[in-house]
C-alpha cells in the first residue's frame, strides 16, 4: 500500500500492529507506523526506510511506484533500527543506490550493516537535486540520536523531520491528518515525546530554533500521520513539551502493598479535587505502565509520589518511575510527596531527596505515616493538598 502525498512524492511506510512494546518498553495499544517516503523526480529519492519484519512489505510499496526505474537516493535522517534495519535490503534490491547521510550517519551505517560503500556523506545546509525537486539538509542532533538530520523539500514546503512531531498510534486507512480521526494522536503524542524524546528538550529546542524561518506546509515524520492542517498544533506541542511546559493538573503516583499508602494517595487526590483541581491522574505504580505515568508527569504541572519502604528502600517500581524522571532531567513542576513505614523510615526520605535534587518547588512538608491510616494522616494529607493547590493556582 502507498499513496501519493504530493505530486510525486509517496508514503511507502507501513503499519505494525504487531509488536506489544516499542523498544520492548512502551505498550502500543494502538500500533504505531513506520513512515518511508519516495521522491520519484528525474532522480529518485527514499528518505528513511522500516523496522525488520516489515521490509518485504516496504519494498513491495517502493518496487510499486518505481516498476523498473532505479532508486538513485536513500536518504537517512536517523538510525535507530526502527527506520535503517531495511538499509541493506534497500542496497540488496538497488544496487547502485547512494546512502546519504552525515557524517555521524555514515559511520553508523557501517558500525550497524558494514555497508562503507555508495555512501555520500553531507553537511548541514547542503543541497541534493532530484530535478523539479530537491533536499537541503539540516542537521539537528540528539532528536533524539547524535545522528539526527531533517531533509526539507523547499518546492513542496514539505518537512521530512525524522522522530520529531512524531506520535505512537498506526494510521487507520490514511495516511494525511485530514484523511484521519487524529483523537487518538495526541495523546499518544504527548506518551511518544515523555517516553522516547523526553530527555532532549533542549536539543529539541534548537532545532526548532533552527527551524524557524522555514515555511513549512507539511511535515512528514517517522511515525504516525502526515501533518497538513495541524501542523500548527503539533509544533506547538513540541515546543511546549521541549520546554517542560505543563498544564494545571496533578499527577498522583503511588506503590501500596496493603492499601495503607493508597488511602493517602486518594486522600491527596480527594483534596485537590475539592480545592478545584480539575485534571488530576492518579496511578498505582503497579497497575499503571510507566509509559502512561511519564506521559502525564509531560503533560501537568504538579507531581505527588508516595511510596511505603520497602527493604529499607522506595517500593521498587516507585523507583523505577523516579529514575526515569530524573533520567529525563524534567524541570519546574510543582512536588509533593508522602510514604509509609513500619519499623525503618526511609521512603519519604528518599522522595524528599528526590524532589530537591530535581530542583522542583515543595509547597508542603513531606507525609509520613508510621503502619495503619489515621484522621491525623488524613488532615496532613489534605494540607498537603490544599498547599499543592494553591502553588498550581498562584
Ligand atoms: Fe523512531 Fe528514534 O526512532
Amino acid at each position: 500500500m502507498y499513496q501519493e502525498i504530493k505530486k510525486h512524492i509517496f508514503y511507502v511506510g507501513v503499519n505494525d500492529r504487531v509488536t506489544r512494546k516499542f523498544e520492548a518498553l512502551w505498550p502500543l495499544p494502538y500500533g504505531v507506523s513506520y513512515n518511508s517516503y519516495l521522491i520519484a523526480d528525474k532522480k529518485t529519492a527514499l528518505v528513511d526506510t522500516v523496522e525488520a519484519g516489515f521490509t518485504e512489505t516496504f519494498l513491495a510499496n517502493i518496487r510499486e511506484i518505481l516498476g523498473d526505474k532505479p532508486l538513485d537516493y536513500l536518504v537517512i535522517n536517523h538510525m535507530e533500527p526502527d527506520h535503517s534495519a531495511s538499509i541493506a535490503a534497500v542496497r540488496r534490491a538497488y544496487p547502485d543506490v547512494q546512502i546519504v547521510g552525515n557524517a555521524k550517519t555514515v559511520e553508523m551505517i557501517k558500525g550497524f550493516y558494514g555497508i562503507d560503500e555508495k555512501t555520500l556523506s553531507i553537511k548541514d545546509g547542503d543541497v541534493l537535486p532530484l530535478g523539479a525537486h530537491e533536499l537541503v539538509f539540516y542537521i539537528t542532533p540528539m532528536v533524539h540520536w547524535p545522528e539526527t538530520m531533517m531533509s526539507y523539500c523547499p518546492q513542496e514546503k514539505l518537512l521530512f523531520s525524522g522522530d520529531a512531531f512524531g506520535c505512537f498510534g498506526a494510521l487507520d486507512g490514511g495516511v494525511v491528518d485530514t484523511q484521519l480521526d487524529c483523537e487518538i494522536y495526541w495523546d499518544e503524542m504527548y506518551r511518544y515525546y515523555a517516553n522516547i524524546v523526553g530527555k532532549y528538550g533542549v536539543p529539541v529546542q534548537r532545532a526548532l530554533e533552527k527551524l524557524k524561518n522555514v515555511p513549512i506546509d507539511m511535515i512528514c515524520s517517522t511515525h504516525g500521520p502526515v501533518w497538513k492542517e495541524q501542523v500548527g498544533k503539533v509544533g506547538g506541542i513540541y515546543n511546549s513539551l521541549s520546554r517542560y511546559e505543563a498544564e494545571e493538573g496533578v499527577t498522583v503516583v503511588y506503590g501500596s502493598m496493603y492499601g495503607n499508602t493508597a488511602r493517602m494517595a486518594e486522600e491527596i487526590a480527594a483534596e485537590l479535587s475539592a480545592q478545584g483541581i480539575r485534571r488530576i491522574a492518579v496511578h498505582n505504580v503497579s497497575v499503571s505502565e510507566k509509559s502512561y505515568i511519564l506521559r502525564d508527569i509531560f503533560r501537568y504541572k504538579g507531581v505527588v509520589i508516595g511510596s511505603p519502604t520497602y527493604n529499607l528502600q522506595l517500593f521498587p517500581d516507585v523507583e523505577a518511575v523516579v529514575s526515569a524522571l530524573r533520567n529525563r532531567e524534567i524541570k519546574s513542576r510543582i512536588y509533593g510527596c508522602f510514604g509509609s513505614y513500619t519499623w525503618t523510615s526511609r521512603a519519604v526520605k528518599e522522595l524528599t531527596a528526590f524532589g530537591e535534587q530535581m530542583q522542583w518547588e515543595m509547597p508542603a512538608e513531606a507525609v509520613e505515616m508510621k503502619q495503619g491510616f489515621t484522621e491525623t494522616t488524613a488532615e496532613q494529607c489534605r494540607t498537603l493538598a490544599r498547599a499543592m493547590a494553591a502553588a498550581l493556582k498562584k
